[in-house]
């Protein structure tokens, strides 16, 4: 069977990595966690972006090779994706011998097949954007902040014949409605392709950009940065190889919006057809995390240091936050108050406090060990049968990759668990010699915890080392694995009788003076 295939954009080598960065891996992640406990072989592939001109400017400024700057930016952006806890498979790197010979072998098909010709090009040239511009690229007959600085080029190109495809590929897109996810942007690129597309210059001479993979067919060229970047997507699965059937065509590749038109959606779209190669299965095209309503980014400078945050509180309430907070898709906003809000509230007060009421309690009055329930009257069916609609909702939800619906719905059924025990209130009924009251001082705690194990099971995509914690501490004998994921997980007291661990605060209260 094919493997779910799932990628994330590569990461510029040039920039050191901020929220943005972070946020896309820990969705990308989400989802691959996700699909593997519902039973799929995944394949989640992430990367680095390692050539062009900005790089070369860097690490001249540096007195270093570009080579020596890439791998030292490597190994930052590869200690990200550990303590962010994501689960790719492979990491790709532009400067790995198996993705230039990729690049090389692809140039020259569709020199060969005539689809990329010489030609003289003289314009206006953005190095910021590394990209050269049009008479439509000005605002206010100015060129945007954006562009940085605008120089006047004339160069001979090697250009691929992107125009001629332009009519076949508002076709593809028009009968494929569901291929970019969400919805909208995919008409954001119709909109796009409303204007005529030109030919895409896809060299740059040696004289000017050094660091990028020669043209097999002119060595005295370079490949421009997306017809390089973009290729990493076939090349880290080994094209022309078995692995390659198995995994493509990619099942989602997931990007930002700025990346969407013209990178993913046009040129990646029609470089793939223009070799004969499947297209992609979709995209998902997230949108921007936002400080004041300006994008985090480098040149920003209002750059957020997710690392930061993990230094703090480890990978899980980050990942949380972004993922409960960021409705995919959509531009949402990062604020460290709006962060505190979410950890104290719904991690500290919904979930971290119910695994302490039945730890503390279990201990206390059961000796340490999950009660059996014998009682079965209104308010435990309301907890049950809210657990029934909230799991169906999490999936629905989770399935769409609408996280952060499906994470509202969890934390709501945790929620419900603790107004359920301020109903049962067992800490009164511990009080009772009434065996009624003991029997509903058991069955509320039973129910608490077949609560939490089966809320843990859910969160597992989004909060892996927490939900290890909550199994380790409840004594959870075997956590619900990928098979029995196939179906919403039910409700069936599978604790009772186990021996749980010791108490623990999953969510300590920040010192208010390191804060
Ligand atoms: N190297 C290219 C991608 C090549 S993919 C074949 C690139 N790199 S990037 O480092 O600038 O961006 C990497 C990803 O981070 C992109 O998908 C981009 O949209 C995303 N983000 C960058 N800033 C962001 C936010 N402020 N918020 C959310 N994601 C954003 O583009």
């Amino acid at each position: 069977m094919k493997d779910f295939y799932i990628t994330t954009a590569i990461d510029y080598a040039n920039g050191q990595p901020h929220i943005g960065h972070a946020y896309e891996k820990v969705l990308t992640d989400a989802i691959a966690r996700y699909r593997r406990m519902r039973g799929d072989t995944v394949h989640f592939l992430t990367g680095l972006d390692e050539h062009g001109q900005k790089v070369q400017q860097s690490a001249a400024r540096e007195g270093i090779t570009p080579q020596a700057l890439c791998d030292r930016m490597a190994g930052i952006y590869q200690e990200l994706c550990e303590r962010l806890d994501i689960s790719h498979d492979d990491y790709i790197r532009t400067t790995e011998p198996r993705h230039k010979a990729v690049v090389q072998l692809l140039l020259q098909r569709l020199f060969d097949k005539g689809e990329i010709y010489k030609g003289e090009y003289t314009g206006f040239y953005s190095q910021r954007a590394e990209q050269f511009l049009q008479d439509k690229d000005k605002v206010d007959g100015k060129w945007p902040e954006v562009f940085g600085e605008v120089v006047e080029v004339s160069e001979t190109n090697y250009f691929f014949k992107l125009a001629q495809y332009q009519e076949w590929l508002i076709g593809f897109l028009k009968e494929n409605p569901d291929f970019i996810v969400p919805a909208f942007r995919q008409k954001q690129v119709l909109e796009f392709l409303k204007d005529d597309l030109s030919d895409l210059s896809i060299s740059r001479p040696r004289t000017r950009l050094e660091w990028g993979i020669p043209l097999p067919f002119d060595p005295d060229c370079v490949t421009y940065v997306w017809f390089d970047a973009l290729i990493n997507y076939i090349s880290a699965i080994g094209y022309g190889t078995p692995d390659f059937e198995r995994r493509w065509p990619v099942d989602y590749h997931v990007i930002g919006k700025d990346i969407m038109v013209p990178a993913h959606a046009i040129y990646w779209l029609i470089m793939l057809k223009a070799c004969d190669i499947p297209l992609p299965k979709h995209m998902l095209v997230h949108g921007f995390w936002m400080s004041s309503g300006l994008k985090i980014s480098k040149s920003s400078g209002n750059v957020i240091k997710p690392l930061d945050y993990m230094g703090d509180f480890g990978a899980d309430p980050l990942r949380y936050f972004f993922l409960r907070e960021m409705a995919v898709g959509q531009d949402a906003d990062f604020s460290h108050d709006r962060f505190m809000s979410r950890y104290n509230a719904d991690l500290g007060n919904d979930l971290g406090n119910l695994l302490s009421r039945v730890l503390n309690m279990g201990e206390r009055y059961f000796a340490s060990r999950i009660p059996a329930p014998s009682v079965n009257e209104e308010p435990e069916q309301h907890v049950i049968n809210g657990w029934n609609e909230a799991a169906a909702l999490v999936v629905g939800a989770f399935d769409r990759f609408e996280f952060s619906v499906g994470l509202e719905a969890l934390f709501g059924f945790f929620k419900s668990l603790n107004r359920y025990a301020e109903i049962r209130a067992p800490w009164k009924l511990a009080k009772s010699e009434d065996p009624k009251d003991r029997a509903l001082l058991e069955t509320s705690i039973a129910v608490m915890a077949e609560g939490i194990r089966l809320g843990a099971s859910l969160l597992r995509p989004v909060m892996p080392s927490t939900v290890d914690r909550i199994e380790c501490h409840l004594g959870v004998p075997e956590p619900l694995t990928n098979a029995k994921l196939a179906e919403v997980p039910v409700w069936s007291f599978e604790m009772s009788g186990q021996q749980h661990g010791d108490k623990v605060i999953l969510f300590p209260r920040p010192d208010p003076k390191a804060e």
